[in-house]
Formats: C-alpha cells, structure tokens, sequence
C-alpha cells in the first residue's frame, strides 16, 4: 500500500466501523467558536457557504447546526469514498457530500467558500502534494473568506522538517506545524489571523492540536 493513500483511510474507516479514535470530540466545540466569532464579526447578509475539507465521517458537518442563528450550507469534501458514502447515509438533508481529492491538479468543485474548515486532513498531506492543497485552497476560498486549518501543533524546539512526525496508523503519516509553517505555505495567497493551541483536545497525543485562522487576501 502507498503511504497516505486513499485506500489507507477507506480501510480504517472500515475496520473502525466509521467511528476511528480521533472522532472522539465530537463536533470540534473550537471550531464553531472560532466560526461563530468570524461569522458574528463580518454579520454574513444571507447563506454562508461552509467547506469541510477532508470531512471524514461528518462529524463536523454538525458545525452548521451548532452555527444557530446564521444560515450555513455545508459541502463536505473527502477523496476517501467509503467515507462519503457513510457520510451520505448518515447525514440527512440539504448537505452536500462530495468524493474528491484536495490535491488534484483541477479544483475538486467550481464554486467559493465564505468559510472553510479542515480538521486533520492539511496535516496529512506530505510535502511534495502541499503546493497542490494551497493552489485548489486559493479557488475555493472566496475573496476575504475565512478558512480555520487545524493540525498537529509544532513547538517552536522541534524543528521543521519534510520527515513525518507522527504515525497513527500503519501507511499514515502526520506532520507538526506552526504558525511559521502555516505562512510559508499560505502566505502568497492567505493572511493568517491566528493560531490557538489546545493542548486537552487530543490530550497525551502529540504537543497540542493548533487551529491556524486565516483570510483569504482579496
Ligand atoms: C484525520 S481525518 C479527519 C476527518 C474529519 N475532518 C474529522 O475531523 O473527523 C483526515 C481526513 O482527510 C482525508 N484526506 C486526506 N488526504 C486528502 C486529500 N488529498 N483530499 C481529500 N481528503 C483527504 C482523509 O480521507 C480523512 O478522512
């Protein structure tokens, strides 16, 4: 099997019965705090157009009801079909769920996003497909769009590197990032607002879990 392959994640989903270890938050309570202060900050006219990038088994599709008082459409997106078909099952409604592949060399969908949402998946894309990520990022973003990217937090003693940090599953590696990572990669296009660190979220994994806030520039 290719390390971070698709069929890696299909068959965790599988073996896990949708339900892996990393699901048990719940509905991420940082990310709708973080989206909520946005979303109360710019007062959206009208539907706010929400991407879960890498969505997994939907379990931040929930975000959008959690958003009370704003009226969100949430598109999920995740290039692990088996995922998606339980997603689609599960998850009733208007929601959209989508199989597609962030670092495809076409943007995975034509439409922008006032807010999008990864949870764990940039921080599995290795090195050489990064560039990709940002490039179908910057297409999707709407111009002054908020997009909130959380990932494995990287103190500022561990140095960067292209070696993977983390290895959760078999054929799965993570890295660490930071808020210097973060810019280098998205400083072109994105303006990062913030990082926030939680260190209890995931707590005894790694050296917390960061959200990285940022805008996308225009
Ligand atoms: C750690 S899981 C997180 C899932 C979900 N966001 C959550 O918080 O439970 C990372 C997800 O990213 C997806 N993923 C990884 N690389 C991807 C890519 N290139 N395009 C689309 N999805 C990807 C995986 O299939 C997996 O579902």
């Amino acid at each position: 099997m290719k390390t971070n392959d698709k069929a890696i994640w299909n068959e965790i989903y599988e073996k896990e019965n949708f339900t892996p270890g990393w699901v048990s938050p719940g509905t991420d309570p940082n990310l709708v705090r973080i989206i909520r202060e946005h979303l109360e900050k710019t007062g959206p006219a009208g539907t706010v157009r929400l991407l879960d990038v890498g969505c997994g088994n939907g379990r931040n599709s929930l975000v959008a009801e959690a958003l009370e008082g704003f009226e969100i459409r949430y598109t999920g997106l995740d290039f692990a079909e088996k995922a998606v078909g339980y997603c689609r099952e599960t998850y009733g409604g208007d929601k959209t769920f989508l199989t597609a592949d962030m670092t495809a060399p076409e943007p995975p969908v034509t439409e922008t996003y006032g807010v999008i949402m990864d949870n764990g998946c940039f921080h599995s894309i290795p090195p050489e497909k990064r560039r990709d990520y940002t490039a179908n990022l910057s297409r999707l973003a709407a111009p002054g769009g908020l997009v909130v990217i959380a990932a494995w937090y990287r103190p500022g003693d561990r140095p960067a590197t292209d070696e993977p940090s983390y290895f959760p599953y078999l054929y799965l590696d993570e890295w660490l990032l930071n808020r210097e990572d973060m810019e280098s990669f998205f400083g072109g296009e994105f303006e990062l607002l913030e990082e926030q660190v939680d260190r209890e979220i995931y707590e005894g994994l790694n050296e917390g879990y960061a959200y990285f806030t940022l805008r996308r520039k225009g």
